[in-house]
């Protein structure tokens, strides 16, 4: 049994987290939302790649074999110094889902919906730079998104206006591939599916994701499948708002 050490801002990571224990349901995890800090979207890399060592400290001695850094932008922030830091440790990043979106679109335009501090990063620029040649890549921060989870508010008018004036951009510029750029924003996907319309597909990178972090702990011989399953859930602030996510995942 491998224990799966996984972390976000906040209740974002447990859209991982559900595609994760999909694949591999007889592990034990440790979730960790660090929603005292959260967003961290407008934060700055140092102090990302400061929450990220000290979060990973904390599975470490949770007994994690694996870390899977669930938020976009603390994988644009921190990956690389985490990596340099734990060379033992394997880590499972995460990252825009530029590529399929890229090959699948038809009107030639794809959406990318993320933090800033996601957009700005050097992983993502050069993902956008090998496909910006063959489409048209129109970004947006999803103003909002973030907020809107953890205050539990992911359908209705609110979620709905405040989706829509981040979304509407990407569709006037013809976008028909919209990508989900944050760990945050699968968990608003039914209200930005309907706003975007049946000729728009949305990305969700979580599953890949997914089948990345098994490849990954068989590449490090790590045993899967023979434990219970368990997972605990630590947070540094509030507890509602992970509760109620976590139990739309469970
Ligand atoms: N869920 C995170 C991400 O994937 C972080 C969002 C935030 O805290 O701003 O980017």
């Amino acid at each position: 049994m491998a224990t799966i050490g996984i972390f976000d801002s906040g209740s974002g990571g447990l859209s991982v987290y559900r595609e994760i224990v999909k694949q591999l349901p007889q592990e034990r995890y440790v979730y960790f939302a660090d929603n005292a800090h959260c967003p961290y979207g407008e934060k700055t890399a140092a102090y990302i790649q400061e929450r990220a060592r000290a979060i990973t400290d904390i599975l470490l001695g949770m007994g994690a074999d694996i870390i899977v850094v669930a938020c976009n932008t603390a994988t644009a922030a921190a990956i690389s110094t985490l990596r340099a830091a734990y060379p033992d440790v394997p880590f499972i990043g995460m990252e825009p889902a530029v590529k399929p979106a890229a090959l699948g679109t038809r009107t030639g335009v794809i959406g990318v919906l993320a933090t800033a501090g996601t957009l700005k990063g050097s992983k993502y620029l050069n993902t956008k730079g090998r496909f910006e040649d063959d489409v048209h890549i129109v970004e947006h921060v999803g103003e909002g998104f973030v907020e809107l989870v953890e205050k539990g508010i992911l359908d209705g008018p609110e979620a709905e206006s405040v989706v829509r004036a981040s979304l509407q951009p990407l569709l006037d510029a013809g976008a028909d591939r919209i990508v989900l750029g944050c760990t945050h924003y699968p968990f608003l996907q039914p209200v930005i599916e309907r706003l975007a319309g049946p000729l728009v597909q949305v990305i969700d990178p979580a599953p890949a994701v997914a089948r990345q972090t098994v490849r990954i702990l068989a590449e490090h011989g790590i045993p899967t499948g023979d434990g219970p399953f368990s997972v605990d859930l630590y947070f540094s602030g509030e507890p509602d708002s992970l509760q109620r996510i976590f139990a739309l995942v469970s």
